[in-house]
């Protein structure tokens, strides 16, 4: 047997160890879709753009507070009608308010798809007038 077989095999093995011990990271199925359905406007960490699309870092935590609030998060346009399922909306959403908020509500009960599907039936026309009378500013 050669003096450098047993090396090789333990330089392969190690090798091989690298690559089971280092699979790919894949991103988590809500933020990829927000990536790709509302990153654009609202940026990667929801400061959105001043006087054009709002900070999701502040709106979210005291939209959360009514059920008025919960259903305008839903029914804005860029949401309610997005490609996404309910299924996967609500946990875009559910994914924004852990993730973007500066302060995350303590108690946050998570959107679900039944809760998206009757919000979604009704569109929101009169946005920035929902806004303000939820908010008391517009976007
Ligand atoms: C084309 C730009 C654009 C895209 C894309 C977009 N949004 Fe928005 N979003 C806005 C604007 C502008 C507002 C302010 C309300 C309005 O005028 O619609 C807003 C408001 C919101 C709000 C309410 C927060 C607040 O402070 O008023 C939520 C929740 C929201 N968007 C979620 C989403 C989700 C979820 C997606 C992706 C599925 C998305 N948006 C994609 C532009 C966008």
């Amino acid at each position: 047997m050669s003096a450098r077989a047993p090396g090789a095999a333990a330089a392969l093995l190690a090798a091989a160890a690298t690559c089971v011990a280092a699979p790919p990271a894949l991103t988590p199925k809500p933020q990829a879709d927000y990536m790709l359905n509302c990153q654009g406007c609202h940026l990667p960490d929801g400061t959105g753009a001043a006087g054009k699309v709002p900070s999701l870092r502040t709106s979210l935590a005291p939209l959360l507070q009514s059920e008025a609030g919960r259903r305008y998060l839903v029914q804005v346009p860029g949401a309610a009608q997005s490609a996404l399922s309910d299924a996967e909306l609500a946990q875009v959403l559910n994914w924004m308010v852990r993730t973007l908020s500066a302060r995350p509500p303590p108690q946050f009960r998570e959107f679900t798809p039944q809760e998206v599907m009757r919000y979604r039936a009704t569109p929101l026309v009169a946005v920035r007038a929902a806004r303000v009378r939820l908010l008391g500013t517009a976007p």
